[in-house]
């Protein structure tokens, strides 16, 4: 170090050699850095309005979305193809932040034990999802899925369907009131295992394969 260094009341090595100063300074940084980048997307069109063919969950696959953060499917599969070749050739198109304006919250998910599931809608049909969640092995033999059994017995609360939508309707998603009366009718008698087939179905079909 030089001589000139020490007089300079602000130095990096100042910096370096308080913990104090370095934490204080590197949040700052990163808060800074952050709000810069996050921001801005509250308020762009293309993260804030959904993309054509996006409408809010109907009440049964909302209670299957439920059914599904219960479970922790999230823990296996994700609900985010990246746009890199691999995964557009495999899963479909890219998934796109317009798709995902009425999840609350989004089910992005980080872990791929499983498949992603972001396109899986229409993939197979209603048949295969019930005896696939029955029993992985019955459909897939090497699957190590656990099964799920108990959703084919377990009718759902049809009590809870208008409420779920009147609070999503404050944080944005246009619920009529229609929409919300005629709720409970829908999923009356229904099982949990109709409300999952019912949300994988409608899974990414906003856009084409
Ligand atoms: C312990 C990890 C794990 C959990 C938890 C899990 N899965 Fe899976 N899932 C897998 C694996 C592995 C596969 C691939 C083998 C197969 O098809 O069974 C799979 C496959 C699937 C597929 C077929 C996807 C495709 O493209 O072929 C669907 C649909 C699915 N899972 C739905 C669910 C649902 C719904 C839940 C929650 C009720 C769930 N999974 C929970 C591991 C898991």
């Amino acid at each position: 170090m030089s001589t000139n260094n020490k007089k300079a009341g602000f130095t990096h090595e100042k910096v370096e050699t308080s913990n104090f100063l370095l934490i204080v300074l590197t949040f700052l940084v990163v808060a800074v850095g952050g709000l810069v980048e996050i921001v801005p997307l509250f308020f762009q069109k293309s993260t804030t309005e959904p993309i054509a063919g996006v409408k809010p969950y109907e009440p049964l696959p909302l209670l299957g979305r439920d059914v599904y953060i219960r479970e922790g499917c999230y823990n296996c599969h994700s609900q985010m193809i990246r746009p890199f070749r691999a995964e557009t050739m495999r899963y479909g198109h890219y998934s796109v932040a317009g798709e995902f304006v009425y999840d609350h919250p989004f089910q992005w998910g980080s872990k791929r034990t499983g498949p992603d599931l972001h396109r899986v809608g229409g993939l197979y049909s209603d048949e295969w999802h019930r005896i696939h969640l029955v029993n992985p092995r019955d459909v897939v033999p090497e699957s190590i899925m656990p099964a799920y059994p108990w959703l084919e017995n377990t009718v759902v609360d049809h009590t809870v369907v208008a409420q779920r939508m009147s609070a999503l309707r404050k944080v944005g998603v246009p619920y009529t009131d229609e929409e919300i009366a005629g709720a409970e009718e829908a999923v009356k008698g229904k099982t949990e295992m109709d409300a999952v087939i019912a949300y994988l179905q409608g899974l990414g079909t906003a856009l084409p394969k």
